[in-house]
């Protein structure tokens, strides 16, 4: 009986001798003289492909076999032998082929040339058969796991926070509003008659929820889809992403800087280990020197600086930057570029933001001017991690909403967490696709999330 096995496990030279069933799909088909023809068999379960030798001794080889064209499903029965080709250690000497299902040349998307990041992005449902984008997803399944292993070493507590929400966290507004339709029309009800009496949000972050918890348990953390509908149609922003969120109790700023700096080492070694394949396919193909970089960070001690002496360094380089820097405005990525591609040369943990440009409940200063913030900012793609200590004092706190017109009545169970048995706390942020596209090199971050959403897409 034949074993079913994957490719990847059929390429490994422990496999030759062995009986098999592969199934995948054809990536090429290539005919030679003397009634043979190879097949180039991918099924996912690693970047490289397994060779197929098929002869006219097939029932079905001058009907279907040759037949074969990129794209269509197969099964094969056959034994692994020991490739006499440099590529690859094993090849499969075929006994029977199997085809389920065809894929009309005419008409199949895919073809064996290199196509453009944008023209696959039209064909979401069919781009995960390519190289680049089985190689994101192997990634991206890894990396989820990593960041699942650190934080439950760390001993932090997994919790899930709610996708529909009623309060703002972020207080920027790029809100999705839910809503509940007429069964008939299918058009949106009153809003008076809501699902849930009050106006409902999907989430822009976990944060406050987890606040909650990591009040009670300690150390917890959140990961799940938020979404922003901010239109900034860029290759840092979609409107739907993946954030994993830390939040721990008795927790001081520097205490959450070293956490951040730790947690992305992990997940780039975790990384760099376990899609080793995959890896070397985006160093070579994507952008060259990624995993000398990768293990440059992963070996690097991340520098550490005030928002105040960033600014500083800015306005000393000489540079001209297409956004003002000046005290009290937002950084922008050109100035995160410069500090951590130029300046530094090494991933930065930027701190203590002017109070006016960041949300209401991080942690004020002495100074009164700025507040615990906590951005970590690496090469190329600028902030990955947001963070901060949060404010823990009722009164402060109040102020800071009442400063910025929230409505304190909203939060009232936020503020709860400050009226009883409050503690000193600290959090962060990082968002997954933008740790992806950094890890993997790809330049839109529309292209490491299966199926994005961004400003006039839902297509998929
Ligand atoms: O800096 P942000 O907005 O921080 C928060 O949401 C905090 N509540 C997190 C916390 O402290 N628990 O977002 C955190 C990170 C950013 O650094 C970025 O990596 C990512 O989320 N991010 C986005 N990624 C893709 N598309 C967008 N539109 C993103 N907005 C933020
Ligand atoms: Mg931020």
């Amino acid at each position: 009986m034949a074993e079913k096995i994957s490719v990847a496990q059929a390429r490994r030279p422990e496999a030759i001798g062995k009986e098999v069933l592969l199934q995948g799909w054809v990536r090429t088909r290539r005919d030679s003289k003397g009634g043979f023809s190879f097949l180039e068999l991918n099924d996912g379960s690693c970047l490289g492909n397994i060779q197929i030798i098929a002869d006219n001794r097939l029932l079905n080889y001058e009907s279907e076999v040759k037949r074969l064209t990129t794209g269509c499903s197969i099964a094969v029965e056959g034994v692994v032998q020991a490739s006499p080709g440099r590529e690859q250690a094993t090849e499969v000497l075929a006994s029977r082929i199997f085809v389920y299902g065809w894929a009309d040349p005419e008409k199949y998307p895919l073809q064996k040339k290199r196509h453009s990041y944008e023209f696959l992005r039209t064909i979401a449902h069919l781009r995960p058969r390519t190289n680049s984008f089985g190689a994101v997803a192997r990634v991206r399944s890894a990396m989820s796991f990593s960041i699942h292993r650190f934080f439950q070493e760390e001993g932090f507590l997994y919790i899930h926070t709610p996708i529909i929400t009623a309060s703002d966290c972020e207080g920027a507004g790029a809100m999705f509003r839910v809503t509940t339709l007429d069964p008939l029309s299918k058009e949106p009800r009153n809003p008076s008659q809501d699902f849930f009496g009050k106006p409902t949000y999907l989430t822009v972050s976990g944060q406050l929820e987890a606040e909650a918890y990591a009040c009670a348990l300690g150390k917890v953390y959140t990961f799940g889809p938020t979404f922003r509908a901010e239109n900034s149609n860029t290759t840092r922003h979609l409107a739907e992403f993946w954030m994993v969120e830390p939040e721990a109790a008795f927790f001081e700023l520097s205490d959450n800087m070293d956490l951040a700096e730790r947690f992305l080492k992990r997940i780039f070694r975790d990384v760099l280990e376990q899609c080793a394949e995959d890896m070397e396919f985006f160093d070579r193909w994507v952008e060259p020197g990624l995993i000398q970089r990768l293990q440059e960070i992963i070996d690097s001690e991340f520098v550490r600086l005030t928002y105040t002496e960033a600014i500083d360094i800015l306005q000393k380089s000489g540079e001209t930057f297409e956004f003002p820097v000046e005290w009290g405005r937002d950084l922008q990525a050109e100035h995160e570029r410069y500090l951590t591609e130029k300046h530094f040369r090494r991933p930065v943990i930027l701190i203590d933001y002017p109070r006016q440009i960041k949300p209401f409940y991080m942690r004020v200063n002495d100074d009164g001017k700025t507040v615990r913030a906590m951005d970590v900012l690496l090469p190329r793609v600028g902030e990955i991690i947001g963070g901060s200590q949060r404010e823990e004092r009722l009164d402060v706190l109040e102020q800071r909403m009442e400063e910025l017109g929230l409505n304190k009545e909203n939060y009232w169970w936020y503020l709860d967490l400050r009226r009883f048995g409050t503690v000193p706390h600290s959090g962060f942020g990082l968002g997954l696709e933008r740790a992806l596209q950094f890890v993997t090199g790809m330049g839109n971050i529309r292209d490491v999330i299966p199926f994005p959403r961004f400003p006039g897409n839902a297509e998929f």
